[in-house]
């Protein structure tokens, strides 16, 4: 991929279904806390192999001032995904933006991260926003399914993001795309 393209844009309205809570006896969702720094640092750093320190989570989520919530999942006493709830995007005026959707390696495909993302989109819902709006990979399958499945849809900012946008959905075997 050419590496000065923009990254995928996909978005979602708040409007269309209610969003019920996700809930499973394996993993809690919750909002996160300065203690939970530390593990944050890690699920990022092995989710995107790259280096995440605690200063860098609490500048870029925690602490930083257009970040709604963080939210994290917690499982055998310890921190295993996280997702956060951004507001103030340029993307879309007033929407909100889903930021930094990581699951810890041995505890994907059990929902968790579904969990997260659902936990973002109410609290979106519970501040007004009329819709969200996410930036991905073209190589992150697993998070466009995740992210097909709740509900979010290809926007297209770029020229080439049409033909993007189909090779990604075949990769993912979404076919049936929709503008
Ligand atoms: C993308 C990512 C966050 C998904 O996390 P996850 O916790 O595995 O996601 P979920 O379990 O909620 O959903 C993934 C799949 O597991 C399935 N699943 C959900 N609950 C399940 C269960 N109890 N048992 C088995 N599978 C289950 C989901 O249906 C989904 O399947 P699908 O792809 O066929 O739709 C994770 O792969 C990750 O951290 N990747 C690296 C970082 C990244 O790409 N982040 C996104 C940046 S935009």
């Amino acid at each position: 991929m050419d590496e000065r393209l923009p990254q995928l844009l996909m978005c979602r309205e708040l409007d269309i279904a209610p969003l019920d809570p996700y809930v499973s006896c394996d993993f809690l969702v919750r909002p996160a806390t300065t203690d939970d720094e530390p593990g944050i640092a890690g699920v990022l750093t092995d989710a995107f192999n790259d280096a995440w320190s605690v200063d860098r989570v609490a500048r870029e989520l925690t602490r930083r001032c257009d970040v709604d919530t963080v939210f994290v999942a917690e499982a055998d006493v310890k921190i295993v995904g996280t997702a956060s709830a951004r507001l103030g995007t340029h993307l879309i005026p007033g929407a909100g933006y889903v930021h930094w959707v990581a699951t810890a390696g041995g505890y994907r495909g059990r929902g968790v991260a579904r969990a997260l993302c659902a936990a973002v989109l109410r609290r979106f819902q519970e501040l007004g926003c009329r819709s969200v709006v996410l930036e991905t990979d073209d190589a992150r399958t697993e998070a466009v399914r995740l992210y097909w499945r709740l509900g979010f849809r290809p926007l297209s900012r770029h020229p080439m993001d049409g033909t993007r946008w189909d090779a990604v959905l075949a990769a993912c075997d979404l076919c049936d795309r929709e503008e």
